[in-house]
Order: C-alpha cells, then sequence, then structure tokens
C-alpha cells in the first residue's frame, strides 16, 4: 500500500481474554455473522462492489472511575450483565446496548465491529472500529449514542471520552491483492 498510503500514527490494539473491552464486558455478541455480515459491511453497488467503509473511533476510558460505580451501575451502564453476557430488558434508555440496538433503527443499522483495546502511555480504552456497506449505520448509531434524537447521551460517556474518528475506504480484493484502480492505482 505503500506509494498510496501514508502512514501517519499507530495505535496497537490487542485481543484481550475472550474477546473483551477493559471494562471486562465482551463485545462482538450482537454482530452479525456469515451472509448478515457480508451484507452490513461489504458494498455490493457497480464500481464500489466488494470494497467497505470503515470507521475507527478512539475512547479512552477512566477505569478506577468505572471500578468505583459498583456491579449494578457497571451492568446497566453496558446494558448486560457481566456474570452471563445477558441482555438487561429493563436497563436504562441510557445502556449502551439501549441505544446502539442496530434492529431497533428505521431502517436497520447493522455495522460488523472488530474494535480491540489499547492501553500505552497515552492511556487506556477501546479502538472501537465498525466497517459497513456505507457509513448511514455508523452515522445512525453514533447520532441516538449522542442522543441527538432525544436528548438521551450513551452511559459510555460516564466514563469514557471519545479522542477522534477515522473514515476509511477498504478497497475490494482482486487476485489476492487491494485493488487499487478506482483511486488509480
Ligand atoms: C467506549 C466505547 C465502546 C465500548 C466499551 C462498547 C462496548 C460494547 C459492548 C460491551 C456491547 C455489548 C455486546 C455486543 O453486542 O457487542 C456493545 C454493543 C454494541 N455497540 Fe458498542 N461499545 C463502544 C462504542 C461503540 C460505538 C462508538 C458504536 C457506534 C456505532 C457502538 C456500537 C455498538 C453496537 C451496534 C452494539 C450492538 C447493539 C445490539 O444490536 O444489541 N459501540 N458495545
Amino acid at each position: 500500500m505503500a506509494p498510496h498510503i501514508t502512514l501517519y500514527e499507530i495505535t496497537d490494539g490487542f485481543f484481550y481474554d475472550t474477546g473483551r473491552d477493559l471494562t471486562g464486558y465482551e463485545d462482538g455478541t450482537e454482530n452479525p455473522t456469515d451472509d448478515a455480515a457480508a451484507d452490513a459491511a461489504i458494498c455490493t453497488s457497480d464500481g464500489l462492489a466488494g470494497s467497505s467503509f470503515v470507521a475507527v473511533q478512539q475512547w479512552q476510558h477512566d477505569l478506577d472511575r468505572f471500578r468505583h460505580f459498583g456491579p449494578d451501575r457497571r451492568d446497566n451502564t453496558i446494558g448486560r450483565r457481566i456474570s452471563d453476557n445477558e441482555e438487561i430488558d429493563d436497563a436504562p434508555e441510557l445502556a449502551h446496548v439501549k441505544r446502539t440496538a442496530q434492529e431497533s433503527f428505521d431502517p436497520e443499522a447493522f455495522v460488523l465491529r472488530r474494535s480491540m483495546p489499547y492501553a500505552d502511555s497515552t492511556g487506556e480504552g477501546l479502538v472501537f472500529v465498525a466497517f459497513g456497506h456505507s457509513f448511514v449505520a455508523f452515522d445512525m448509531i453514533m447520532r441516538q449514542i449522542l442522543g441527538n434524537n432525544d436528548g438521551i447521551a450513551d452511559a459510555l460517556f460516564s466514563f469514557s471520552v471519545p479522542l477522534g474518528t477515522s473514515y476509511f475506504w477498504c478497497p475490494a480484493m482482486k487476485n489476492g491483492e487491494p485493488d487499487l484502480s478506482l483511486i488509480g492505482g
């Protein structure tokens, strides 16, 4: 990719336990799988077919603060029980999974998440990564996280802050190589 892409920043991510966020909660449970994953993440339209759009958003956690919440508030922040990963039906509206329930959007807003924790001299948290066949689903979910539609901001903000968002286009693969023909490669 070197002639086409300039590297200006690296954040090393890692796989934590069975795919958990550093809060200890399992991340990726409600990801679409198989054909549904491809439908969510890969473009099918002429020209863009096989490519994907990816949003990368770095969140810095205050884990000391999160630990001080106590077990019930922690579960209600995410909207799932840490003990068995079950969704809490009567979790508050600001619980993260209440804000982001993909089938609750109109149209449904499915993305394929591949987030990874990071921990370095700048802090620790989650590098959120979501692939989509466009940025529309990510954008709809993000508006709900921010409370743009109903004034209710996601409980994530009680212990974590987004440092920045980057948007990328991932080319399709052709003969085992990224197909860069659309960008003159
Ligand atoms: C501090 C950052 C974040 C953390 C720690 C976090 C953590 C989690 C956890 C633990 C779950 C429940 C298990 C699962 O289904 O994966 C979840 C679900 C989800 N998150 Fe996040 N997340 C973060 C940021 C975001 C952002 C920025 C988005 C924006 C698109 C997002 C979208 C989703 C979606 C779509 C679900 C599944 C909801 C469902 O359909 O039930 N998350 N997240």
